[in-house]
């Protein structure tokens, strides 16, 4: 384990078929007046809608709402949420849906009693939070990003055309989630491979990175493994409680800080994948699933032994025979396969990406610098050449 670091994830999790009976206890740590932000209507006709607002009732609170909050959620929006809960002097956020949902909520939760613009402050400027912070708290309905128990919050600047990450400290990850797995199986087919996409690739780019022996690694494999085997039984049985309860926690393990520990982490797919959205506002992981494999065959030869112990530990390839460059090979091929059988997004131009948009995504890629090879501009135009 390389480096120094402080390892601390204050989020409580409440996990399982009866986690929300653990809300009213959590909302009796925070003052009266409750925020909730919700999507575009899947809470209301799943009818958890009614449970939510039933126990805030319950526990004497005075709701106020932000309905609306769309997929790869807007500075307009967020200026909207800002504006309620500033007008209403909330005392805690409460985030009932998917990442775009949390996301949001975090970014409200920071943005409310900023007096500068947020978008340039968090999002250009990435400067850190110095204002009160609003207490934020999930019920996840859609399994990805992590962002139940990360200080994550990406924000769309469609004018701009940027999308955008703000990965905020411990004091604005949520103050406690609530995990049902089987609130997950209304999510359409194409968000749930979507999410279980977003989760493995979170893992690898943290995975991707460094040549040292990691205990990190090998958690990663672990979660690896287990989202390729849950995730086979999932898209033949959406409604699986085994399935469905092993990615939703092997996808909160992949991007709550653990596999970041020792690791420079590389980010780079979700650069490139971010970007993307800006110009199509395309589902995130479909961005990512897009990319990858252009990506990882363009960087395989600076990471060799790793993409070789890909191979062995995640998706079983025998080594036996096998070059280091086949074995590597291999392992990329094999998860191609798993992905075909998902039926994620395997080409930028499904996702509604033209020749024209090329440029301007590369320009909006951030370059960076943790993984096994640091890209330019005219690198990420060719990967997103090869994706077309
Ligand atoms: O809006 P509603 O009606 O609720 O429908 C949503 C939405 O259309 C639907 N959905 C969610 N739960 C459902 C459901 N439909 C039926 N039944 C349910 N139980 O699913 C659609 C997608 O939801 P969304 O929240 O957008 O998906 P996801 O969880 O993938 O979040 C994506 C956002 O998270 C960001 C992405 O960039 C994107 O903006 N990310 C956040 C990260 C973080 N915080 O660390 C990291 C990720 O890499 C990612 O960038
Ligand atoms: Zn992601």
């Amino acid at each position: 384990m390389l480096g120094n670091f402080t390892y601390c994830n204050p989020t409580r999790l409440h996990f399982g078929e009866q986690a929300l009976d653990q809300l009213a206890g959590e909302l009796a740590g925070f003052g009266s007046r409750v925020l909730l932000a919700y999507g575009g209507g899947s809470i209301k006709k799943s009818g958890l809608y009614g449970q939510v607002t039933a126990i805030l009732k319950a526990c004497g609170k005075e709701v106020f709402e932000v309905p609306g909050v769309m997929p790869n959620p807007t500075v307009d929006k967020l200026y909207e949420g800002c504006r309620v809960a500033r007008q209403n002097d909330v005392d805690l956020i409460l985030a009932v849906g998917g990442g775009s949902v949390c996301d949001y909520a975090k970014a409200v939760s920071v943005s409310a009693w900023c007096d500068e613009d947020p978008w340039d402050k968090y999002y250009l400027r990435m400067e850190e939070v110095s204002n009160r912070i609003i207490p934020v708290g999930c019920v996840l309905t859609m399994v990805g990003t992590g962002s139940e128990m990360n200080g994550g919050s990406v924000i769309t600047h469609p004018g701009q055309k940027r999308k955008i990450g703000h990965v905020f400290g411990s004091n604005v990850m949520p103050r406690f989630s609530i995990l049902n797995p089987a609130l997950t199986f209304t999510v359409p087919m194409k968000q749930m491979v979507a999410g279980i996409y977003d989760a493995f690739n979170h893992i690898c780019e943290q995975y991707f990175s460094g040549e040292d022996d990691n205990t990190t690694d090998y958690i990663a494999e672990g979660l690896m493994r287990s989202l390729v085997v849950s995730s086979r039984v999932a898209v033949r049985q959406p409604d699986n409680y085994e399935a469905r309860s092993n990615i939703m926690w092997a996808a909160t393990w992949a991007l709550n800080t653990l596999l970041a520990m020792g690791k420079s982490t590389d980010w780079e797919v979700h650069m490139i994948g971010q970007s993307i959205g800006a110009f199509t506002n395309a589902t995130h992981g479909m961005t990512l699933s897009a990319v990858s494999l252009a990506y990882y065959r363009f960087i395989m030869a600076d990471g060799l032994p790793k993409f070789g112990r890909f191979a062995v530990n995640v998706w079983g390839v025998d080594p036996a025979g096998k070059s280091a460059k086949e074995l590597a090979e291999a392992g990329l091929e094999a998860m191609e396969h798993w992905m075909e059988e998902l039926g994620v997004a395997r080409n930028i131009r499904e996702l509604g990406v033209t020749e024209e948009m090329l440029e301007g995504i590369a320009d909006g890629t951030f370059l960076l610098t943790g993984g096994y090879r640091t890209l330019t501009r005219d690198d990420v135009l060719n990967i997103l050449k090869a994706s077309m």
